[in-house]
């Protein structure tokens, strides 16, 4: 197994992390995970795009281009043999003696490497039960940063208690998920929050929501209220490694009729086709 360490391949127990690493210090840092679909790294423009976009918010000059970014993934995922799995690869700002503030110039330290995923089949099919709790995480959302404390606090809260998922609620309105996006379907309306600053656009809820608009299916991206979540019709949430997963249970109540939706299921359909295709044209 190798993985990629500043752009070179290496034997993972030859790769080391410098204990004054910021990213291990500060999470001062970003990050993406990319599924892999028969060896093919699926939307990887779209999360090597947002990989720039996160860095940039946080004044972290990554020393390549997209290009090479990709083409270094590409070759990583080949290295390693890798059918089906996904890519987790992240920046820290750098190795420097242990102060919050930093001096211009540090070398941003970037690591990569593959891991096998397991295609959530049984929860995609019969859904999973989730809770609610309050989303106290900082007000930029959007940045894929290392800094995921609260999310990893109310993950296990939530792992604790036999949910798959916690959805986030902020002064009343649902934002997202601790690891995904949300959405809850109302008279035959799919509402999800809008992509601003309380939550990180999904590269799956992107083509979600593409879907949905190709389809034709009603769709607003508008904050949906806690109330308006627990009389929801459908509720489902996305992310690369769940791709699209039905909630039917809500804290302990059942969601609509306690079974995945008719709009979940299609869309579901829908998601499983698009990525056949981005296979078919990547490897054609
Ligand atoms: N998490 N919102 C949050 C807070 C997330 O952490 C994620 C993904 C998403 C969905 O984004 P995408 O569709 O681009 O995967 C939304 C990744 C998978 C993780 O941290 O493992």
């Amino acid at each position: 197994m190798k993985v990629l360490v500043n752009g070179q391949l290496l034997k993972r127990d030859e790769a080391v992390v410098d204990i004054e690493d910021r990213g291990y210090q500060f999470g001062d840092g970003i990050y993406e995970v990319i599924r892999v679909y028969e060896g093919v790294l699926y939307g990887l423009r779209e999360h090597a795009e947002r990989f720039f976009r996160s860095a940039a918010e946080i004044g972290i000059d990554l020393p390549f281009s997209i290009e090479d970014l990709e083409w270094k993934l590409e070759k990583l995922v080949q290295e390693n043999g890798v059918e089906s799995g996904g890519v987790y690869i992240q920046t820290t700002r750098g190795v420097a003696p242990r102060k919050h503030q930093y001096e211009a110039g540090l070398a941003p330290q970037t690591t990569a490497y593959t891991f096998p995923v397991k295609k959530p089949e049984n929860e995609q099919a019969h859904g999973v039960s989730a809770i609610t709790d309050k989303d106290l995480r900082w007000l930029r959302c959007d940045i894929k940063s290392l800094n995921l404390l609260y999310n990893v606090m109310i993950k296990q809260k939530a792992y604790e208690t036999g949910a798959y998922e916690a959805v986030l609620i902020r002064d009343g309105i649902v934002t997202e998920g601790t690891s995904s996006n949300v959405y809850a379907v109302k008279d035959g309306v799919v509402r999800t929050h809008p992509a601003n600053q309380l939550i990180l656009n999904g590269i799956t809820r992107m083509n979600i929501l593409e879907l949905i608009r190709k389809n034709g299916w009603k769709l607003e991206e508008k904050p949906v209220t806690e109330e308006e979540l627990r009389q929801a019709e459908e509720i489902f949430i996305s992310s690369t490694t769940s791709e699209v997963i039905p909630v039917v249970t809500l804290d302990g109540e059942a969601v609509g009729s306690g079974v995945p939706g008719p709009l979940t299921k299609q869309l579901q359909a829908a998601f499983q086709e698009s990525i056949q295709q981005a296979i078919g044209i990547s490897s054609s």
